[in-house]
């Protein structure tokens, strides 16, 4: 989003350069050592430097280093340091590295620590993997680090490819973690709110670059405590909708953190009635019915500028009330739902929908949720936007298991044409015979009309994924 600044052939050896000395001064000596100290200040500002039009990647590709896209060029004198960061990218299994704006905020202490998992990383067998996960431990969002692709040969776009969905894939996993923790300290009392309008920011980027992705990873269900994933689902969804009726980049931030924090207050709610199996009683449903009350108090516990909280607080209270203001909390002073909590209300429902619940194991498939909700267009959401929403969605929602006119089986991927969201690009999933499932080939179903009838592929019905016990998200996380 942020205009692509010139990073010059200077500035990007000095970079090259301050790495270098960063991870060799680490290797050989201890945290308060003088020299460790200035080679971290002097990375430190390197750093800030390069990322000031916005992240940058440093890459290496094929043996030469790329910096915010621009290649280094050769230099004989740098030759020794290039090969030895060379092979420490090799060493790691790592292609590259993206450093966000945030990293400006990243203390010395963080730089260092960031240096000695990097170093570390060597040591284990999926360095790549154990570093992601370290990264996430620390709370590390302003790095991102990218896996070597095994195959080398394959070519430029493939491997930018990966990229995107490794991206998408930590986003998606930092901010079930933050969600988490917000409510972890939201239980206990003030809670900054820095790193959430981050996440949020590059959620709006990330759904303004790819939107078929993220709403594809809406898939993902299963985490260990299911409110998280919900919450991230739901500011997937609702953001996406909002950018289909063309919300402004800052109100769609704004968006994402009402989303991340709609069901904030559900902390005040005890954990047996959240993950009671069955039925509520009445007496349970009016406890659960204080959440959206509770999350508004919690939200203005936060430590963010009035003006922000203002602008977060009414979705989360409004969430749970229809369009005809039935629905709870019952209260006098808000006489008609904001759009923030109109928008918030019909991503919510979708995705509670589509998901397993404790107190109804069958979830609706992607179509019938959204069949469903029409039939309370007007009454529990408006209108207008509902059908923007299915629009958004397409005629199979992304996500869904098809039935094809063949007897076999897909996974909608994508709408590729923009304007009419008709024919889905579908991933064919191809049976092992042992219950699991492969990538089959792209099908973009567009392409059929073309064919002989009797060809023709078609798309029969959507079937839930349970009955072929597929995860649909698994295919939204992995490339092959
Ligand atoms: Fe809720
Ligand atoms: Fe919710």
């Amino acid at each position: 989003m942020s205009a692509r600044h010139h990073i010059s052939e200077e500035l990007g050896h000095d970079f090259l350069k301050a790495f270098y000395h960063m991870v060799t001064t680490a290797r050989n000596y201890q945290d308060n050592n003088q020299l460790i100290r200035n080679s971290v200040r002097s990375f430190k500002s390197l750093l800030d430097k390069i990322t000031t039009g916005g992240e940058t990647s440093f890459l290496l590709w094929r043996s030469r280093f790329y910096l915010g896209g621009e290649k280094l060029p050769h230099r004989r004198e740098a030759s020794g340091i290039t090969n030895s960061m060379i092979e420490y990218f090799a060493k790691r299994g790592i292609e590259s590295f993206n450093f966000l704006e945030s990293s400006r905020d990243a203390s010395p202490e963080d730089i260092l620590i960031f240096t000695r998992l990097l170093n570390d990383a060597v040591k284990f067998k999926d360095s790549h993997s154990w570093l992601a996960q370290k990264l996430l431990e620390h709370d590390f969002s302003w790095v991102q680090v990218f896996k070597k692709q095994e195959d080398d040969e394959k070519d430029y776009s493939e491997s930018q490819e990966e990229k995107r969905y490794q991206k998408a894939r930590n986003t998606y996993y930092h901010a079930v973690a933050t969600v988490k923790d917000v409510a972890a300290k939201a239980a206990k009392g003030m809670v900054g709110v820095r790193r959430s309008r981050r996440l949020a920011q590059n959620m709006v980027e990330l759904i303004q670059e790819d939107e078929a992705l993220m709403i594809g990873m809406t898939t993902i269900k299963e985490f260990d405590d299911y409110t998280y994933a919900h919450s991230v689902n739901v500011a997937l969804l609702a953001t996406c909708l909002g950018m289909h009726i063309g919300l402004s980049d800052v109100s769609l931030e704004h968006l994402s953190i009402c989303a991340f924090f709609h069901d904030l207050g559900k902390v005040g709610v005890s954990k047996d009635i959240l993950l009671k199996k069955g039925k509520l009683t009445d007496k349970e449903w009016d406890k659960m019915k204080t959440h959206p009350l509770i999350g508004v108090r919690k939200i203005l516990m936060l430590n963010a500028s009035p003006s922000l909280r203002s602008r977060i607080i009414l979705g989360p209270f409004e969430h749970h009330l229809n369009l005809d203001m039935t629905g709870y909390p019952r209260t006098l002073f808000v006489t008609q739902v904001s759009l923030m909590g109109k928008i918030l209300h019909i991503a919510d429902v979708y995705e509670a929908l589509t998901s397993e619940r404790n107190y109804r194991p069958m979830s609706y498939t992607p179509d019938e949720a959204l069949k469903k909700m029409w039939s309370e267009a007007g009454k529990s959401f408006d209108t207008i936007l509902l059908k923007r929403f299915i629009k958004m969605m397409g005629t199979y929602p992304i996500g869904s298991v098809v039935e094809l006119s063949d007897g076999s089986f897909g996974l909608v991927m994508d709408y590729p044409d923009e304007t009419e969201r008709r024919l889905p690009l579908v991933l064919h999933l191809i049976d092992e015979g042992n219950g699991t499932w492969q990538r089959g080939d792209m099908i973009y179903m567009a392409d059929q009309t073309s064919r002989d009838l009797s060809e023709q592929l078609n798309i029969v019905r959507t079937i839930p994924p349970s009955q072929l016990r597929i995860n649909p998200a698994d295919f939204f996380l992995h490339v092959k």
